[in-house]
């Protein structure tokens, strides 16, 4: 990436939250933003602490060393066509949103030589038995490496999938499937650590004090995304930048904090207990998605940091500009006020595409004539901002000056500390996630996992108190 893009920094524009635009019903005044200084100031503390203790280590995962990834992706780009891999959730969301972002969107119907020799970049976060099957079948299993990514090394949707791969490779290739294999989990624990010794495979950490959701910038989404030609450098270094603009306690001066707070005062002061993330890109619409999940699953708590009920969190949903203009804008304007929406908007596109000067003696299209898509989808953003705010919908803005990896860099760390943060406001812990956990056991004890069998009996107990009614 030139010199000139490491200029480039994010901003956000919430003039459309505040009560002079949108009344105060519904609307945030100043000093409402401004009296959560105070607490402001405690959770900058406590997340200070967590960082400095090394207990959360999102936070520094731009200091990460990239050169084993890069000198292992550089092997992969010579010897593989693809790369697949197999993981869900923190362990998927974050590659597929950064991938889709920064690279071409058709990567990989490519020729090799126009993804500049890269493998086409696969990522199985799903277990859908027709989906999965199709992707092994079309692929050559001996041009192909297969990264497992689980933190736990237990998850038995990815696990399932690698039982599959290696199944398949071993039966295809004989021993040559360890070949096949890189690992990434704990550098201790699990049993994919364990597999990795056993087999002598290749394996790549995740550091113990990071989640799921925040382990994008680990080896979790850098070793794919380097694989796949991104530069993660420059990924970082946009990480970094935004570490830097954030290290104020003052709301005011820290963007992931006043996204936050926004955030937060709209559900608890304005009754808007849902968020919709919005980009007018569709290269964005995985960052929309991976945001989901980070907030979903880091405010989503039932119990307070001191141990109350308190049942918290905001319902994240994604839509697409313009796409979603036709589909779910009516209900954001004119439905029940309980939405917040963030936009994401990017200045310049790639892409400077052109409508041609045709069809000028038609009056319902001569407007468009000369004019462009880039012009067209940033009048419709402005259209649903305005007819939003003008029905008293409180909306922001994230503004991207285009879409690279040192911008990219920015926006996620942006997010993943907002989410932090607003942990802090809730007074929950985002870093757990309890609810997620119940699903795995669930799925273990009813697929007859060894020691679940007084769980597998519970539930079984439960659903048949449960009246079952089922339509003809
Ligand atoms: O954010 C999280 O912690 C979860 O979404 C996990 O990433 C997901 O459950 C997969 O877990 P693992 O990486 O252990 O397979």
């Amino acid at each position: 990436m030139g010199d000139r893009n490491y200029k480039q920094d994010i901003v956000i524009d919430y003039s459309n939250v505040m009560s002079s635009a949108v009344g105060s019903d519904h609307g945030l005044l100043q000093s409402e933003l401004e009296g959560l200084h105070p607490r402001a100031s405690a959770i900058h503390k406590w997340l200070a602490g967590l960082k400095k203790d090394k207990k959360v280590g999102f936070f520094d995962l731009h200091e990460t060393d990239t050169r084993p990834i890069k000198k292992y992706a550089a092997k992969v780009r010579e010897r593989y066509e693809n790369m697949v891999v197999l993981g869900i959730g923190g362990s998927a969301l974050g590659t597929i949103a950064v991938n889709n972002a920064v690279n071409h969107s058709l990567s990989n119907l490519l020729p090799k030589r126009k993804r500049n020799g890269y493998p086409r970049l696969f990522v199985a976060d799903n277990i859908d038995p027709d989906q999965f099957g199709e992707l092994l079948h079309t692929l050559d299993p001996k041009k192909t490496l297969f990264n497992v990514i689980s933190k736990s090394g237990t998850t038995a949707e990815t696990m399932s999938q690698f039982m599959i791969v290696y199944d398949m490779l071993n039966k295809k290739l004989k021993g040559k499937w360890k070949k096949k294999v890189v690992i990434t989990t704990d550098a201790k624990k699990g049993l994919l650590r364990e597999m990795v010794k056993e087999h002598k495979l290749d394996s790549f950490e995740v550091p113990a004090n990071v989640g799921g959701r925040f382990s994008v910038f680990s080896a979790v989404g850098l070793l794919p995304l380097a694989c796949a030609g991104v530069d993660i450098d420059a990924l970082l270094k946009g990480s970094a930048r935004m570490a830097e603009r954030t290290a104020a306690d003052d709301i005011m001066k820290n963007p992931a904090y006043l996204f936050s707070s926004i955030l937060y005062l709209a559900d608890i002061a304005k009754r808007k207990p849902m968020v919709v993330m919005m980009p007018y890109s569709s290269k964005l619409y995985g960052i929309a998605d991976w945001f989901r999940q980070l907030w979903a699953e880091s405010l989503g708590k039932r119990y307070s940091r001191d141990g109350k009920e308190v049942y918290t969190g905001q319902t994240p949903i994604k839509a697409l500009g313009a796409t979603d203009q036709h589909s779910q804008v009516q209900l954001y304007v004119e439905g029940p006020f309980d939405k917040v929406t963030v936009f994401l908007e990017v200045e310049k596109f790639k892409t400077a595409m052109g409508i041609p000067e045709v069809y000028k003696d038609k009056p319902e299209l001569a407007y468009l004539a000369g004019s462009s898509l880039n012009d067209l989808i940033r009048v419709e953003m402005l259209g649903t901002q305005y007819a939003l705010t003008t029905h008293n919908r409180p909306n922001f803005s994230i503004k991207l000056p285009e879409l690279n990896e040192y911008v990219l860099g920015q926006l996620v760390y942006l997010l993943e500390l907002s989410t932090a943060f607003s942990g802090g406001l809730y007074n929950i812990d985002p870093f757990d996630q309890p609810g997620v956990e119940f699903g795995k056991d669930f799925a273990y004890a009813m697929m007859g996992r060894e020691g679940y069998a007084g769980l597998k009996a519970e539930i079984q107990d439960k659903m048949k108190n449960i009246p079952r009614r089922i339509t003809q």
